[in-house]
């Protein structure tokens, strides 16, 4: 384990999770006026969730949702061919990886390493980046975008948080990767079972952001409206945001490809879980106030639980 990504990791699942608690008090429940409570929904509600007429300050489109993945495509493709190279070539790391590693605690750990570890390390960080992909492709050209926004803080997090998930897979790795030996690829029962939730979650994510996109086109693919409807298809039938669900499984997805014993990454699995759970009850939330008819039996984010 890496004591310092662990913690900071940790230290974000928590403040997630006390934001979706603090959402049952009546006390932060916000009344428009101002206040310490009207900041609160200001910093975690975003898009929909966002009631029109809020204060317009702070704000940026939510169409920017597009800059996290092109940060991430960029930052964590550098990563992979980096990596790549020092895995398969035997060069060493740029030097001021080689410092990142070395401050967040990677150097006082043990160097000696499975070849199948380096292999788990590689494999995550390659499905991170085809992950962030995809994603990019979706905000280009398949999801609709309103005249929605979120708040700076929300945009500066989404940002940091694509580089620090890359970075936290490369921390993983020694920071004298191979010392100049090359990987023998060793591929285990745990990748496969990984890569093969990986690709069923991202085929559900991918239809469910189809299906909210057609909710906005008519019949021969044109925009014609802008405003919120109630999807229904796929993984919809049983949660109100079965996209966040999917995003969930994606991470626990590469928790399975590292092997299952990486706390690190368990405790970055744990920050996307509250993360997702407060936007997805938010939206759960939206939906029942919105639409009288709202299916009942429709959970907010876990089919059949939560
Ligand atoms: N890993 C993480 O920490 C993390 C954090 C946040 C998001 N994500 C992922 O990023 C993806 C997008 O997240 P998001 O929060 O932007 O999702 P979202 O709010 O549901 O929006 C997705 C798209 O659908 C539209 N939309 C949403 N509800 C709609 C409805 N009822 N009717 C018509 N259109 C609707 C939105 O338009 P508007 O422009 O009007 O909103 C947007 O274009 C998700 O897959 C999520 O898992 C990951």
């Amino acid at each position: 384990m890496l004591p310092v990504l662990a913690a900071v990791w940790s230290l974000l699942a928590v403040a997630f999770l006390a934001a979706l608690l603090l959402l049952r008090a009546p006390a932060w429940r916000s009344d428009g006026r101002g206040g310490v409570s009207d900041l609160f929904h200001e910093l975690i509600r975003y898009g929909k969730t966002r009631p029109p007429g809020w204060s317009l300050y702070y704000l940026v489109p939510k169409s920017w949702f597009t800059h996290f993945y092109v940060v991430s495509v960029v930052w964590n493709g550098s990563l992979l061919y980096w990596l790549f190279r020092a895995e398969f070539l035997g060069e060493s790391l740029p030097s001021w990886i080689q410092d990142m590693h070395r401050a967040l605690g990677r150097d006082s750990q043990n160097e000696d390493m499975a070849d199948s570890e380096h292999f788990s390390a590689l494999l995550v960080l390659l499905f991170l980046w085809l992950h962030s992909c995809r994603r990019l492709a979706e905000c280009l050209w398949t999801s609709v975008f309103s005249n929605g926004f979120i708040h700076i803080v929300q945009y500066y997090y989404g940002l940091g948080f694509y580089i620090a998930v890359g970075s936290t897979v490369l921390c993983q790795v020694p920071t004298n990767v191979r010392t100049g030996k090359e990987l023998s690829v060793q591929i285990c029962w745990y990748h496969i079972v990984g890569i093969t939730m990986y690709i069923w979650a991202s085929l559900h994510q991918h239809r469910c952001l189809v299906i909210l996109a057609k909710l906005r086109k008519n019949k021969s693919g044109k925009v014609v409206r802008l405003g919120y409807d109630v999807p229904f298809g796929d993984w919809f039938e049983s949660v109100s945001c079965p996209h966040y669900f999917a995003e969930l499984l994606i991470y626990v997805s590469m928790a399975i490809m590292l092997g299952f014993q990486n706390v690190t990454w368990w405790c970055v699995v744990m920050c996307v879980l509250f993360n997702q759970a407060l936007a997805a009850v938010l939206s759960h939330e939206f939906y029942e106030k919105n639409f009288r008819s709202y299916p009942k039996h429709r959970k907010a984010f876990i089919p059949h639980v939560f």
